[in-house]
């Protein structure tokens, strides 16, 4: 088995155990670690720094945006929450690669999102808020380069703002933006392009700032911020 399936499996296994926790809810005191180690460390780590590229890292995001974020993932009405998992985790198994990954993970976090309570939730989500991101270290210098240029002074004559105006200028977040520092960088590019097909709906400024960004700048911005 290789560690992605044995991470699947895992997540299956946390899945699985999450239905026993929400059914005994209310008779039982959760801490977070329970809760995170049943609903959500299968795919992003008990401390928040998932290992997978394209799973996002929870690690010192502020819960107010992940609460938000995790809103989103309920906001359309979705069929029953069992047909959901089994849907994702047949695609999710069956996979061969990342192409067309996008919308199951969405529908794995609809899942997660639909059939955790809202307070088991919170916990969660305070828990992570607390953790320390892990940045990663890698040899890409020139595109961290380019894209720390990027960040931190846009590009002009393609009318793209620097990120650091909304996201901060150590990418720890301000406001609405959220925390980018650290960040899976195969997370970040696959955000980029959402936004830039109009694919994530509650950001009009981002879908604003990646109409002009091509690839080889969303790949040098998403290096820079994995490293930070
Ligand atoms: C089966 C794997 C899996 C499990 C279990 C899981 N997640 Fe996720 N989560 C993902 C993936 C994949 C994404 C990225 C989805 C996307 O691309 O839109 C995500 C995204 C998120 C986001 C949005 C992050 C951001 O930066 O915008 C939050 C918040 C989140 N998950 C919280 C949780 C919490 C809390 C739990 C446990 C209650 C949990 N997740 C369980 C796979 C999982
Ligand atoms: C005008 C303000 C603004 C600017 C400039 C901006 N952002 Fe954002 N960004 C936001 C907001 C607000 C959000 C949160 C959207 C949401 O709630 O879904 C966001 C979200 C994101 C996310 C999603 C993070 C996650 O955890 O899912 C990424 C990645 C991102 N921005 C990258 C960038 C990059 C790279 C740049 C520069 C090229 C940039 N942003 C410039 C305001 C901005």
């Amino acid at each position: 088995m290789d560690t992605r399936n044995l991470l699947v499996k895992s997540a299956i296994a946390a899945l699985a155990l999450a239905t026993a926790v929400t059914s005994s809810y209310g008779q039982k005191q959760w801490n977070a670690p329970h809760i995170v180690t049943a609903y959500c460390s299968g795919c992003h780590g008990i401390d928040g720094n998932a290992q997978l590229p394209y799973i996002p890292k929870l690690a010192g995001l502020d819960a107010t945006y992940t609460g938000k974020k995790l809103m989103a993932f309920t906001d359309p009405p979705s069929p029953p929450v069992d047909e959901l998992y089994a849907d994702a985790m047949k695609a999710i198994d069956g996979r061969k690669d990342k192409t067309n990954l996008t919308r199951n993970e969405q529908i794995n976090m609809e899942g997660v999102a639909h059939a955790a309570k809202r307070e088991l939730l919170q916990e969660a989500l305070l828990w992570y808020a607390r953790q320390t991101p892990v940045s990663a270290r890698h040899s890409h210098g020139l595109a961290i380069q380019q894209g720390e240029k990027l960040f931190k002074v846009g590009v002009p004559a393609q009318k793209i703002v620097p990120c650091m105006t909304c996201h901060g200028p150590n990418a720890e977040g301000q406001r609405e933006a959220p925390r980018l520092a650290a960040q899976n960088a195969e997370y970040i590019e696959m955000q980029l392009a959402k936004f830039r097909k109009g694919d994530r709906t509650h950001a009009p400024e981002m879908t604003m700032v990646t109409r002009d960004l091509d690839s080889d700048q969303a790949h040098a911005v998403a290096l820079y911020l994995q490293s930070r």
